[in-house]
């Protein structure tokens, strides 16, 4: 199974990679700022994957569509795409400044969206395969604590759901996977919030995702129906849940 990794780096991506691993013979791709560090933690968690590392930054938005071509070309088909790229940042919220909410929303929402809709155009001329975009439950309803994150993904969610619906009939699905807290890289300091899972608990819900059509999957599942219904709640009593006050 050939699969590129957007992030390379990232703690869930290399557990997904370890996960297919287990189950047939991978080929990874990562893409990522240092192909090193990415490599080194892909053979690491999925030892026996053969492993390609391409620099890539998220960023780079210009150069986006070439990099994705000469990934199609190069290596032939790929199965799936996942989409693992992420910057929670030291929140500093209104004291950031104009170029520091930029190159937020440009590494969660506008670098990988640009970066997908390459992607969207070569699976549909492959006419198979998936992609996985990792969203967040920060989307779902924005917080004090992360909200140009939380905006970020926010775009980044809809982005995905809006080009798997572009994609039906040309045989690729499109998955939106939203985890709440996960205990990895990014969250390395903070205290785990109430459900939080493990970058193993969330790649076994990608590989699990997998083949069943473009659709929504939290992690863990009952974050779905409990959003749902706080997404209508006042802003205060919102305020108070998500501890911001
Ligand atoms: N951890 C959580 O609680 C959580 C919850 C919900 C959703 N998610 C999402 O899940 C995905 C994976 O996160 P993770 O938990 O595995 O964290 P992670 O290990 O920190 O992975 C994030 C990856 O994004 C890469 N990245 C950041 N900015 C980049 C850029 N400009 N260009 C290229 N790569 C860049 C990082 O690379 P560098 O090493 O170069 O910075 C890192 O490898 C992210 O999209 C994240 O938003 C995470």
């Amino acid at each position: 199974m050939k699969v590129l990794v957007l992030g390379g780096g990232s703690d869930i991506a290399a557990a997904t990679v370890a996960t297919l691993q287990r189950r047939q013979p991978v080929t990874a791709i990562a893409a990522a700022r240092d192909t090193d560090v990415a490599i080194n933690g892909l053979s690491m968690a999925a030892p026996g994957a053969e492993l390609i590392g391409r620099r890539w930054d998220a960023l780079d938005i210009n150069h986006h569509d070439s990099f994705i071509n000469d990934v199609f070309d190069r290596h032939g088909a790929i199965d799936l795409v996942l989409c693992a790229v992420g910057r929670l940042g030291h929140h500093a919220g209104m004291a950031m400044t104009p170029a520091d909410v930029d190159s937020m929303v440009r590494a969660n929402f506008s670098g990988p969206a640009a970066a997908l809709s390459s992607v969207g155009r070569r699976m549909a001329k492959q006419r198979r395969g998936s992609i996985v975009v990792l969203s967040s439950i920060a989307g779902a309803r924005a917080r004090k604590s992360n909200y140009v994150y939380g905006s970020a993904k926010a775009g980044l969610d809809s982005f995905a759901q809006g080009l798997g619906d572009a994609l039906v009939g040309h045989g690729v699905e499109v998955i939106v996977v939203r985890p709440g807290f996960v205990r990895s890289k990014m969250t390395t300091g903070l205290d785990p919030a109430p459900f939080s899972r493990s970058p193993g608990e969330v790649a076994s819900a990608v590989v699990e995702s997998l083949g069943g059509g473009s659709r929504i999957v939290w992690v863990p599942g009952h974050l779905g129906p409990m959003m749902s219904v706080l997404q209508l709640a006042p802003r205060s009593v919102w305020r108070r849940v998500a501890g911001d006050r």
